[in-house]
């Protein structure tokens, strides 16, 4: 007989499972326009570290099932255009509500991130607020993949700048993505590092905006033609 898989709703109010990806909490965010992202995320992101694999755990911390500031905020950011018929591609997607704010506003979405949990999680919340994005698996340190699906028109990353080796992938990666006069969007809360990677940009024209929080900005990247 076919199963049916739970909802999300349904394995949010499932008391404490075993495997805590399933252990759920329920959110939602308001976006511009009078539009709302309903979405889950693991109550406990902590419980995800796996102790059979302590070096792959330190060296990729399960960063993507926390809420952060710059995901929500980069989300409400996009909310507020037409990207109708614009092709992005979201870098570290997380939980994916940048990715679901675009295809909310017309865009064809690319989620990715290199933890399939991720993906799982980002595909799913689109789904629960009525949009479909497409996913894929990518590392920054190898994004041959990636790259030969693009370019894109619209890249949108949240918070990924932390850490030398982050930054570095970043600024080989970002100008092989974005096509000629197309934008680079980047939410982030003043990582020290920040600075250092706008000031290498030399393929764009950057422009920095405040968000609603006092601590995050959103750095708009133009290619120049
Ligand atoms: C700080 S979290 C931010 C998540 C999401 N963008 C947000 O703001 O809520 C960083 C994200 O980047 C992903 N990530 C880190 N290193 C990566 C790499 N080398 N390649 C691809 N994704 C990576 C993580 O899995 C995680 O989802």
């Amino acid at each position: 007989m076919e199963q049916r898989r739970p909802s999300p709703a349904e394995l949010a109010r499932k008391p404490s499972p075993t495997d805590p990806r399933l252990d759920l909490l329920a959110g939602s965010i308001d976006l511009h326009h009078g539009r709302r992202i309903r979405f889950v995320h693991p109550r406990d992101p902590a419980a995800l570290l796996y102790e059979d694999d302590v070096a792959a755990d330190q060296a990729y911390p399960p960063y993507w099932a926390e809420l952060w500031p710059s995901g929500i905020e980069l989300a409400h950011a996009v909310s507020e255009h037409d990207w109708t018929g614009t092709v992005a591609v979201e870098l570290g997607c997380g939980l994916g509500l940048p990715s679901v704010a675009a295809a909310l506003a017309g865009a064809r979405v690319l989620a990715t991130d290199r933890s399939a949990d991720a993906l799982v999680f980002a595909a799913v919340n689109a789904e629960q607020n009525g949009v479909a994005i497409e996913t894929a698996r990518c590392s920054w340190e190898d994004p041959a993949e990636l790259v030969a699906r693009g370019p894109f028109q619209l890249v949108l990353a949240s918070d990924v700048l932390y850490g030398q080796r982050n930054v570095d992938e970043m600024r080989a990666l970002l100008p092989r993505l974005v096509v000629p006069g197309g934008q680079v969007w980047i939410t982030d809360p003043d990582r020290p590092l920040t600075e250092e990677f706008l000031a290498s940009v030399d393929w764009a024209s950057v422009q920095t905006s405040a968000t609603r929080l006092p601590k995050v900005w959103l750095h708009r990247l133009t290619r120049v033609a």
